[in-house]
């Protein structure tokens, strides 16, 4: 089934979480909400004016969240952000489906290149490999960035 992708929208949070919280790294969907408080804020942060998050329906229901935040102050570069699809959802195509709905976006806006950041942590590996699979590469990674033994890693891909 073809998603529904729009921009998301304040009353969609506790949805949006609740997809982040069906995965096991419970950690994420408390940085989510810290994010998203300030993302769907009125006095919205200038740093974030740049952001955008759009969401996956079936039939109705958010399935998937995905989302860009924009380097605006220097390089303008856009980096994917909060990308999840709900756990009992996922394998199904609606991940490559919302990448590629953020990408023709972004390429409408003469982007060239999409970065993103993601975890050496195990519970990651299913998103580093669709990354790969989905044509981004290994820029670098940044040694026990997270905590000890768990490093940053981050992939770039041209649009
Ligand atoms: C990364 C993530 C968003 C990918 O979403 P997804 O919806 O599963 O992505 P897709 O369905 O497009 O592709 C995933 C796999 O399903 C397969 N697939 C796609 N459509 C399919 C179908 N109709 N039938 C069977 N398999 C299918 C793809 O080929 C791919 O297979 P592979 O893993 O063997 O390469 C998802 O795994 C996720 O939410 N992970 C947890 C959150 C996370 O780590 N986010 C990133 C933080 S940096």
């Amino acid at each position: 089934m073809k998603l529904k992708i729009r921009l998301a929208r304040a009353e969609d949070k506790k949805e949006i979480l609740s997809v982040i919280g069906s995965h096991s790294f419970k950690w994420d969907k408390n940085i989510a909400k810290r994010y998203y408080d300030d993302y769907f804020s009125s006095k919205k942060d200038m740093c974030l004016k740049g952001d955008e998050v759009f969401v996956g329906e079936e039939n109705g229901t958010i399935v998937g969240v995905i989302g860009y935040s924009l380097d605006r102050y220097e390089t303008r570069n856009y980096w994917l952000g909060w990308f999840y699809v709900r756990g009992d959802s996922t394998k199904k195509g609606y991940g490559s489906e919302l990448l590629k709905n953020i990408e023709r976006r972004l390429r409408k806006e003469k982007v060239r290149k999409l970065f993103v950041d993601t975890s050496s942590h195990y519970f990651y590996k299913q998103a580093l490999k669709f990354y790969i699979d989905n044509g981004f590469t290994v820029e670098t990674v940044i040694k026990d960035y997270y905590g000890e033994g768990e490093d940053q890693i981050i992939l770039s891909k041209m649009i």
